[in-house]
């Protein structure tokens, strides 16, 4: 079976990255058909739009994506690519396994745990107003459906996974009324979940907590800003932004793409890790029903960890982007 795969290179590292995976997944005997398109800035200079048609078309039709990075400005200029593409999909899921690769020391050893981000809501709805000058306002939308179909997720996974806790993470002691909304549907899923322990702490809180001690916690699930920061923090225990990957899922289309963004400090010199892209990509192998490969894949990264010979510098190695995936493509073939 050949897999339609739409990819968004993106820009900053994601080409180098995305480049690197894609000869990995070239290499696993797997087929693939990959449709390639430019988003962001690059895609506006070559057909005035920031994400073309062709590019949602190609989603719609494949219900698959492989995601490198892409710069999102600061201030003016284009609302978010990665925002558009999780809210045309429903994409409502933002999953992040956040694990140690065996043979890489960390900060952390052991450290094993799933972040459930909520993806579509929150403070990313992108309803921002200029009251009056010299007075903004950002709108955080949380609603009883969102809350209620991640927390559904979260639990779900948990159980298929034998996950033992789930944590809902708020600040509803301030937001009372959408923080609290969010409470109340985990709660309200939590009951049909026995078997797992369920608790609820407060973000800043939970901040310290996980720098004092990860191991306390084993499933979170977060509304989406608090997701995403603490998706950067967690990745700290693992080696770093180069190793965490993701998964954006809907009920009708997946995305997968690491947590880190288009690192525009060390673009276009060879020496990104494409670690995080390649774990997303390992994800999306299971998603698709190739679990052989998926091993395989995984063996061969465990196995380039373990010998330490082939890392990028951001582990502590002096290779470069594409050394590092002829690497994992030749600890493939031996295994
Ligand atoms: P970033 O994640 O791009 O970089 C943060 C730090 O981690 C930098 O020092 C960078 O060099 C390092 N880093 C990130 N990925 C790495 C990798 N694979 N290997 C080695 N080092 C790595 O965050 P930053 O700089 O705040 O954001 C840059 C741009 O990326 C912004 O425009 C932001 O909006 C965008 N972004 C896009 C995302 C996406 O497309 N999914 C996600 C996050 C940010
Ligand atoms: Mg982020």
């Amino acid at each position: 079976k050949t897999h339609k795969v739409t990819l968004i290179p993106g820009d900053g590292i994601g080409p180098e990255v995305t480049n690197a995976v894609v000869r990995i997944l070239e290499a696993t005997g797997v087929k693939f058909d990959w449709e390639s398109y430019a988003a962001g800035a690059e895609a506006f200079e070559k057909h005035g739009e920031y994400v073309p048609k062709e590019l949602y078309e190609s989603i719609e039709r494949n219900k698959l994506a492989l995601k490198g990075p892409v710069t999102t400005p600061v201030g003016g200029g284009f609302t978010s690519i990665n925002v558009a593409l999780r809210k045309k999909f429903e994409l409502y899921v933002n999953f992040r396994p956040i694990k140690n690769l065996p043979g890489l020391e960390t900060r952390y050893p052991g450290v094993d745990l799933i972040i459930v981000r909520e993806n579509t809501e929150g403070e990313y709805v992108g309803l921002e107003h200029e009251v009056v000058p010299g007075v903004m306002t950002s709108l955080k939308v949380i609603t009883e459906k969102g809350s209620t179909r991640i927390a559904q997720w979260a639990f779900d996974y948990a159980r298929k996974h034998k996950r033992k806790k789930v944590h809902a993470i708020h600040k509803a002691n301030i937001m009372k009324l959408s923080d609290g909304l969010f409470l109340k549907c985990a709660r309200n899923i939590a009951k049909g979940f026995p078997e797992i322990t369920y608790g609820e702490h407060i973000i800043d809180n939970t901040c310290m907590q996980l720098v004092t001690n990860p191991y306390q916690y084993d499933t979170l699930l977060l509304p989406n800003l608090y997701g995403d920061i603490v998706s950067d923090l967690c990745a700290a225990f693992v080696g770093g932004l180069g190793l965490v990957p993701g998964a954006n899922l809907g009920t009708d289309a997946a995305i997968f793409e690491a947590v880190h963004g288009s690192a525009p400090d060390i673009a276009g010199k060879d020496i990104a890790n494409p670690t995080a892209l390649l774990q997303s990509a390992i994800l999306m192998l299971h998603h698709i029903d190739e679990a052989a490969a998926a091993d395989r894949l995984q063996t061969a990264l465990e196995r380039v960890y373990t010998e330490k010979k082939t890392l990028t510098r951001d582990v502590h190695g002096t290779a470069g982007t594409s050394a590092f995936a002829d690497a994992v493509i030749a600890a493939m073939a031996v295994t």
